[in-house]
């Protein structure tokens, strides 16, 4: 990028993973200023990333003492130790902040980043989901700029841009429809962890994997996108579209429809979300319209209660959807782990929602503690259930 920006320096949250990947990619093709870099684990991974970024500061939210030595000899004063070494660095004045952290743990590098004034590019939707109320209060406290990495979302964004949105009608979210797109309930019952696992379009992280399985991911699209463009859970609706080529649309009052194309690639909307508003040159080959044909249909939410569950926790509001994210995180992981089958996901979510007190939320500490008591419940439950 010619000249150095504020934008060009950049905080990579989840480096290890696959949207910190694809960032660090977009970050080499663009030549932004790579400044920190987090992850959970002591992996051989993140100590290689730390050699590629020599001038980089480092975070590690886990790892046991031993490692946690390792890598303190190795890198000296350059990295530090736990959750809130990791939000020291989202917190780094002047940088663009990429969160590709996966789960509830994402929030408060989100906070922290906006707090900061910094922008923040979300890939972390929990820290909406679970968080919503409280993300929106730290942009407007701290004149952080909420950007989001999402495709989807990315996708309304663009085609919002210009546009004032009290003229917008409707909200169309679309979604892949996942492996399991037109299988039954009864199918549903008995599909395998590697099954639930092979996404037909996108190449993601285990849990967004299985939730895009589910329809949950969905579910918790449609929250971020009330928290990110204000629109009511009446106005948002969801197409199924398995090409997905058009990534999202909005309608406005006039009946005009705006949307945003292109093959599935990630690396398109992370870079949007920190060129924005400008578009820089990326090597993303042209869209073949004439490739295969574009279809949509309903969702069938039926053989996929996770999509009405989100639509509930929603309208529900307070703690609901930070209950909703909690429950599916214990829930995932142990269909990953083959505790529980698939269909248990969603009745381990529906059943913690109802067990978990409602409340408001106004602090992260609150966003903490209804996510603690939704992971005991939700926990229990996969332990009856065994
Ligand atoms: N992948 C996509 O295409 C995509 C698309 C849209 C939205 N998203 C969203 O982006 C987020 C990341 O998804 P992903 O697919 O990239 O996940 P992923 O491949 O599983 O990567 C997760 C990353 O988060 C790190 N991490 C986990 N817990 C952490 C903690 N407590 N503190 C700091 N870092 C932590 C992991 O570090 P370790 O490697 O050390 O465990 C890893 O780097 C999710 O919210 C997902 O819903 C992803």
């Amino acid at each position: 990028m010619d000249g150095l920006t504020p934008l060009s320096r950049l905080v990579v949250l989840g480096a290890t993973g696959s949207i910190g990947r694809q960032t660090l990619d977009v970050a080499s093709s663009l030549g932004l200023d790579v400044v920190a870099l987090a992850a959970n684990r002591a992996t051989d991974e993140f100590a290689a990333l730390a050699v590629v970024h020599p001038g980089a500061a480092l975070a590690l939210a886990g790892g046991s003492d031993v490692e946690r030595s390792a890598l303190a000899a190795q890198f000296g004063s350059r990295i530090d130790f736990g959750p809130a070494a990791v939000a020291a660095l989202a917190a780094i004045p002047g940088t663009t902040v990429v969160n590709g952290i996966v789960g509830a743990a994402g929030l408060e590098p989100s906070v922290a980043a906006l707090e900061a004034g910094n922008r923040l590019a979300l890939g972390n939707k929990e820290s909406l989901v679970a968080g919503g109320p409280v993300v929106i209060a730290a942009a407007e406290r701290g004149g952080g700029e909420l950007i989001p990495v999402d495709s989807e979302h990315s996708a309304l964004w663009q085609s919002l841009v210009g546009e004032n949105p009290e003229s917008i009608r409707r909200l169309i979210l679309t979604a892949s429809g996942g492996p399991f797109l037109g299988k039954s309930a009864d199918h549903l019952a008995s599909v395998s962890v590697q099954e639930a696992l092979a996404h037909p379009t996108w190449d993601m992280g285990p849990r967004i994997t299985i939730d895009s399985a589910t329809l949950m991911n969905k579910a918790f699209e449609v929250i971020e996108a009330h928290y990110l463009f204000g629109v009511g859970y009446d106005a948002i609706d969801v197409v199924v579209h398995p090409q997905s080529v058009i990534h999202s649309l909005v309608e406005y009052v006039d009946g005009s429809v705006k949307a945003q194309l292109g093959d599935p690639d990630m690396r398109v909307p992370i870079q949007y979300a920190i060129t924005y508003p400008e578009r820089m040159p990326a090597a993303i080959a042209p869209l073949d319209l004439t490739g295969s044909p574009l279809t949509f249909e309903s969702p069938d939410r039926g053989s996929f209660p996770c999509l009405d569950l989100g639509f509930e926790a929603g309208r529900r509001g307070g703690s609901a959807p930070a209950v909703l994210n909690a429950a599916d995180e214990v829930a995932v992981a142990a269909f990953l782990g083959e505790k529980i089958g698939f269909r248990d996901i969603a009745r381990v979510v529906s059943a913690t929602l109802d067990i978990v007190p409602h409340r408001a939320l106004t602090s992260v500490a609150e966003v903490l503690d209804a996510d603690g008591e939704a992971r005991r419940a939700a926990s229990d439950l996969v332990s009856a259930a065994l």
